[in-house]
């Protein structure tokens, strides 16, 4: 059986006859174990929004939580990670470990480090291989890929922050919430925040 229902589907070939009623139940299941399978990413987004969705001011990070940044270290390590030129240059350098992939207009633009795209599309292809490839911001990238998404990874922090970028509205009757962790402020971190991990519907 299939490991993993988001990562291992049927080929198109035994959807249609499936719709065509041309497969019996027990045959699928041996089609399912024998035939190699089309393998789709789970491409998920991870964010750290406040409870206004502020994401970021000056092109830089509003607050930092330790935890949080080693959680993304974690999450994302040996993965591609897709993000907005603006993000890009908002880090020191290409994040190390990982695939950057730069998403911009600019034709002549070859960033150390990173391998530049020009469409939603070229991204979604250089990924393709990857289980589970990561759209890591900012504000425009996580709008314009939303609708390509089956998961977000959201750090939620519970404060309102002034910014100039902000997540995009979850809308619930797209998306349900599949696990959260609530972590309470301390001396390291002035404010509570929960981890929470939504699912496409
Ligand atoms: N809190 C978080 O989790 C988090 C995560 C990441 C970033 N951030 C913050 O978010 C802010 C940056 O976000 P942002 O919304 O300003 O910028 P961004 O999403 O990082 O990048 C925007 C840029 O992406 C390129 N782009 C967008 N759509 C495109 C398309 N369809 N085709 C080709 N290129 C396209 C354009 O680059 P060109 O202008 O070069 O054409 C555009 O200027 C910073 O403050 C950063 O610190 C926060």
């Amino acid at each position: 059986m299939p490991l993993h229902n988001d990562i291992y589907t049927l080929t198109p070939q035994i959807i249609k006859q499936k719709n065509e009623g041309l497969l019996y139940e027990k045959e699928e299941e041996i089609l399912q174990e024998t035939i190699p399978m089309a393998k789709t990413p789970l491409l998920t987004m991870i964010a750290a929004a406040a409870e206004n969705n502020a994401l970021g001011k000056d092109n830089d990070l509003i607050w930092h939580i330790s935890d949080d940044l080693k959680r993304f270290k974690r999450l994302t390590s040996g993965h591609a990670i897709i993000m907005g030129r603006k993000t890009f240059e908002s880090m020191p350098k290409a994040l190390p470990n990982r695939t950057n992939i730069v998403l911009t207009n600019k034709r002549d633009y070859q960033p150390e480090g990173a391998t530049v795209v020009h469409s939603i599309e070229d991204a979604l292809a250089l990924v393709k291989e990857d289980p589970q490839p990561f759209i890591i911001g900012g504000g425009e990238i996580y709008r314009l890929f939303m609708p390509y998404c089956d998961r977000i990874e959201l750090t939620r922090v519970h404060h309102n922050f002034e910014a100039d970028v902000f997540f995009p509205e979850i809308d619930l009757n797209q998306w349900k919430e599949i696990a959260r962790e609530e972590i309470k402020a301390s001396e390291e971190q002035a404010y509570n925040y929960s981890y929470i991990t939504f699912e496409k519907k």
